[in-house]
């Protein structure tokens, strides 16, 4: 893993951040972030779009609006670590400043992490240190929460640990069913995302162990 601070306090400049998103499925964060950087004081902009599997309407959004795409299915490599290496080397032909994770369903690995880790950052259903993994709103709900949300937090080797950047509460109805509630809650998380990635890169940011500070 990097150093704590590596890469995680950017220069401001007049230039916009370089985002790479990595995507896994419908790309409604992606989407809520392209629509965000259409306005140039946002302070960024999306570079690239990987993804671990093809023919999702995440790469299709991406298409439609002429980003560069790249997939990397685990599959096609003989070693979870290759498949890391490969998934890194590509990340960084597209120079990014910060990588986003929305709804990308695979562990990044520890050569993306030396390179990246620091900058990357990982937005997940639910508010943690609860109902980490990929059933965040399921396990809310088996649980019988009242509040739940979304957390956006910097990747580390874990899942879902790593230092949190922003939460949003989001509360969770009697009648709520996996699918209202994670829709619901993504409705939160896009807003979020979109809050949070302009303000690190306009602003600036630090990790100093658990602790994320945007802004000097
Ligand atoms: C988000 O809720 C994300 O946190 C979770 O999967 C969902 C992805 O949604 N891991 P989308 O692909 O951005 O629409």
């Amino acid at each position: 893993m990097a150093e704590p601070s590596a890469g995680s306090s950017r220069e401001l400049s007049a230039a916009p951040a370089r985002l790479v998103v990595l995507v896994s499925g419908s790309g409604t964060n992606l989407q809520a972030l392209l629509d965000a950087c259409a306005d140039p004081a946002y302070g960024a902009e999306v570079v690239a779009v990987g993804a671990d599997r093809p023919g999702i309407e995440g790469l299709a959004r991406a298409e439609r609006a002429g980003i560069a795409t790249y997939v990397l299915p685990v599959k096609d490599f003989a070693s979870r670590e290759e498949w890391d290496a490969a998934l890194m080397e590509t990340t960084a032909g597209h120079a990014p400043d910060l990588v986003v994770s929305a709804g990308f369903m695979k562990l990044l690995g520890p050569s993306f992490l030396a390179r990246f880790g620091g900058r990357t950052i990982n937005t997940h259903p639910a508010l943690s240190p609860a109902f980490p993994g990929t059933r965040g709103p399921a396990d809310a709900l088996e649980y019988g929460v009242k509040v739940s949300g979304c957390t956006l937090f910097v990747v580390d080797e874990g899942v879902d640990t790593g230092a949190i950047v922003a939460q949003t509460a989001v509360p969770v109805e009697d009648d709520d069913t996996v699918e209202t509630l994670h829709e619901r809650i993504k409705v939160a998380e896009r807003a979020m995302l979109v809050d949070t990635v302009g303000r690190m890169v306009r602003e600036g940011f630090a990790v100093e162990g658990r602790r994320v500070r945007i802004g000097r």
